[in-house]
């Protein structure tokens, strides 16, 4: 079947596809796997996808509105500073309400009908896989919920306020192909107050740049599969989806650039679920899912919590690196029920689950805490050097959205049958990402 699925599509995929076959059967990891497969797949298919997109940018020339709007936006947020200073009891109350307030914990709570922020006709950078509902998903009721930490309110996300923060600055999504899925949310958000440019892409589609004129801001990705070096071993000319993975040495495609942005933010994890040789100082120290005789057996975690102190010490080493703000959005979970993604695994809920149905000791959790604990450590360091480290913690929240993924919506004629419980539908829960991120740059 899959051979044959294999045969029928574009050449792009067939390496792909046949070292995962191969290496299931090689090494049989029966639960952390088809995760990563999955993204490792659907980013070649993205790409692939991207690539023969239409986009049919222009920008209108909107200037002396923009303006205008901006004063009015100064003057709002005088006017709310100043309201704040006239009556100091409530100030204070509604700073102690804003330090003990947890964004990252609560529930989702229903919300309007018609609550999302765009739509297909809204915004024309949707990827066509996150399209879902173009893609012929039909329930559209996953879109009216909005998340209510339990001691305050999450404000809609304004693009408004977004883009009156970051005003002149750089902003670049570090990481996988969930990270693009996430920047891909905030320009159907920013879009809706200004149409961004497309001012760069490589071959691969894998780094992007946008820029928005009138705000002089610039939004990028920056692709990174491990934060570190890892380069993918062939076998006979093609990949064997198994990698070397040097724990010690940055990624230089994201190290590089870095000093030159002003906010980064950082997500990773999908990959880790694979075939790893680990280097340390050049030497090989040990494996992940390899059982070889006489080579140390490691599990996914040591790896990945070793890949984001890489990258954390080599921001706070990096003198020129001082005025960037690093953000981490923490793990955002596979849902594949009742199988992976390549034994009929689906996602098809129509709304979030309760946080009691959540399993907390999954291995995303695990995942969620390495890189918590990372970046509170980092931040402690950073705090003598005054590097700036903030946690977008998206996790609890979206173990909750099964309900959020494309599954069968992810318009691929070649695979059909195979569903999408990785990345999110565009409009859906992952737009929450966003509000959260205006909420921590406001504070920050
Ligand atoms: C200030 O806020 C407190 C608490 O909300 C309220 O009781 C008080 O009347 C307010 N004072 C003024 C001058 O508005
Ligand atoms: C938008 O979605 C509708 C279905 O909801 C679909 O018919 C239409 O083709 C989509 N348009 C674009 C531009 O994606
Ligand atoms: C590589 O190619 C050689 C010659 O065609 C073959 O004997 C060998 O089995 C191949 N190795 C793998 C891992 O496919
Ligand atoms: C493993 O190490 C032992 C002791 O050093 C050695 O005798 C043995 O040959 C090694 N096995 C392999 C497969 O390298
Ligand atoms: C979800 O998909 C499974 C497998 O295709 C099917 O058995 C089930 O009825 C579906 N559930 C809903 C709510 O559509």
């Amino acid at each position: 079947m899959l051979e044959k699925t294999m045969k029928s599509s574009s050449t792009l995929f067939q390496d792909r596809f046949h070292s995962y076959t191969k290496r299931d059967r090689c090494f049989n990891i029966r639960s952390l796997v088809p995760f990563v497969l999955t993204s490792l797949f659907m980013a070649s298919i993205l790409s692939f996808f991207l690539l023969y997109s239409p986009l049919p940018f222009s920008v209108f020339p909107k200037r002396d509105l923009e303006i205008v709007q901006n004063q009015q936006l100064e003057e709002q947020l005088h006017i709310q500073s100043q309201t704040n200073h006239a009556n100091s009891s409530s100030k204070s109350q509604k700073n102690e309400e804003e330090k003990s307030c947890d964004l990252f914990k609560g529930r989702w709570v229903p919300a309007l009908r018609e609550s999302s922020y765009y739509s297909n006709s809204s915004c024309s950078t949707i990827p066509d896989s996150k399209n879902c509902f173009k893609n012929g998903r039909e329930d559209s009721d996953f879109l009216n919920w909005k998340w209510k930490p339990h001691e305050c309110e999450l404000p809609r996300f304004d693009p408004r306020i977004f883009l009156h923060i970051v005003r002149g600055k750089k902003m670049a999504f570090i990481g996988d192909s969930v990270a693009r899925n996430h920047m891909e949310s905030l320009l159907c958000l920013l879009s809706q107050e200004e149409i961004p440019k497309d001012v760069h892409k490589d071959s691969e589609d894998r780094f992007r740049t946008w820029y928005f004129p009138n705000h002089d801001f610039t939004l990028m990705t920056l692709w990174s599969r491990f934060l570190i070096v890892g380069e993918e071993r062939m076998v006979n000319g093609t990949g064997s989806s198994i990698f070397d993975l040097q724990l010690d040495k940055v990624d230089d495609d994201w190290a590089k650039p870095f000093p030159d942005l002003d906010y980064a933010i950082i997500s990773d994890g999908h990959w880790f679920f694979r075939v790893m040789h680990l280097h340390e100082a050049g030497k090989e120290i040990g494996c992940v899912y390899c059982k070889q005789p006489n080579v140390t057996d490691y599990n996914i975690d040591f790896p990945l919590r070793k890949a984001f102190q890489t990258a954390f010490s080599f921001i706070n080493g990096c003198h020129a690196c001082r005025n960037t703000v690093t953000m981490v959005r923490t793990f955002a979970p596979a849902h594949f029920e009742k199988g992976f993604w390549n034994t009929g695994g689906f996602c098809n809920r129509t709304g979030p689950v309760k946080e009691e149905q959540v399993d907390f000791k999954s291995f995303d959790w695990q995942v969620r805490n390495i890189q918590v604990e990372e970046i509170e450590r980092a931040k402690e360091e950073g705090k003598k050097n005054g590097h700036r480290f903030e946690l977008v913690d998206v996790t609890r929240a979206m173990l909750m959205r099964a309900d959020g993924h494309p599954g069968e919506h992810w318009g691929n004629k070649w695979m059909k049958g195979y569903n999408d419980c990785t990345h999110w539908c565009m409009p859906g829960p992952v737009d929450f990402w966003n509000e959260l991120m205006l909420a921590v740059l406001r504070k920050a």
